[in-house]
């Protein structure tokens, strides 16, 4: 067999985040200009069995049999193999590069599970549907983040903006046109499972006053779907901006990622908001085309690590 690649994009969460975990509405879309790529090549003159796991950005080179049973990509391979109830894997090597910043809100472990289940199951002669790719990468999820929602999973197996609650089956959102969007990094790596674990503490101890945040999050999310079927770019921004509001007296953004959203305000951008788990990582503006490029240097020059400037389809 020759080489074939599995690939996954990262995503963001335009609305809904942490909200999504209690089973109010969010809104997520793919981001195709970041992915994680895992290049499969059959080594039939190897013993049953063998797969050598390289990372191309790490430099990491071993045996799967060598990698600690914690690690995620050991993990996923062995669960994918049960799975499937393939007992000996025929040999292989695996090469895994990813653009997706890991801990950043941009979905890298939900990719890393997207791409290799999808790449593993081909590889052992499996077509598994999206729907299936996406139960299993949520199973992974669990494993890495505690009690996901199962939103990340969702919109990159199925590549395409959706409107999630949890435990209904996803609507499929449909963009008139692409919407601008530019991200921008705090560069400090924020644990999923950790700023999850911090919100459901706060629930435990002022549950109304929680409730009441995460429900008024789920409203912008029903509207916010209204906004995007009219493509009403003003309302959206404005969303986005009540969004951070809230999440900000969630208690999940932090003083950098509250200083690139005013950022973004102040250099002309329809709304902005953290996205993914907060309290670091990534935080998303919505501009339009003309303007994406001087966003992006303001976000820079503000002390980002990374912009960058992506259309949304
Ligand atoms: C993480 O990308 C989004 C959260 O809402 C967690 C989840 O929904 O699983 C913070």
């Amino acid at each position: 067999m020759p080489v074939f690649i599995s690939q996954a994009p990262a995503k963001t969460i335009l609305f809904g985040e942490h909200a999504a975990v209690y089973g109010f509405p969010a809104i997520a879309v793919p981001l195709n200009s970041l992915s994680l790529k895992v290049s499969f090549l059959a080594k039939p003159d190897q013993p049953q069995g063998t797969w050598m796991i390289r990372n191309k950005d790490t430099g990491m080179t071993a045996l799967l049999s060598e990698l600690p049973e914690s690690d995620p990509v050991r993990k996923i391979i062995q669960f994918t193999a049960s799975e499937l109830n393939v007992r000996q894997l025929p040999a292989a090597e695996l090469l895994i590069s990813s653009t997706i910043p890991v801990a950043s809100g941009l979905g890298s472990s939900a990719a890393l599970a997207v791409a290799l289940i999808r790449g593993v199951s081909q590889f052992l002669g499996f077509n598994l549907p999206p729907q299936r790719i996406s139960e299993l990468a949520f199973e992974m999820e669990k494993i890495q983040h505690g009690n996901p929602s199962g939103i990340d999973n969702s919109v990159i197996a199925f590549n395409q903006a959706i409107f999630f609650v949890k435990n209904q089956s996803i609507e499929f959102l449909s963009l008139k046109s692409p919407l601008t969007i530019v991200l921008a990094n705090t560069g400090i790596h924020s644990l999923t499972r950790e700023v999850v674990g911090e919100v459901r503490s706060k629930r435990e101890c002022e549950p109304e006053r929680i409730d009441a945040l995460l429900s008024e999050i789920g409203q912008i999310a029903l509207k916010a779907r209204e906004k995007l079927v009219q493509m009403d770019l003003e309302a959206i921004g404005s969303l986005m901006n009540e969004n951070h509001a809230l999440l900000q007296q969630l208690g999940v953004s932090c003083p950098e990622l509250d200083r690139l959203v005013d950022t973004a305000r102040k250099a002309g951008a329809l709304g902005a908001k953290l996205c993914g788990s907060g309290k670091g990582g990534n935080m998303v503006a919505l501009t339009t085309p003309e303007r994406a490029e001087s966003l992006q240097k303001a976000f820079l020059a503000a002390g980002a690590v990374q912009a960058i400037s992506t259309e949304v389809k």
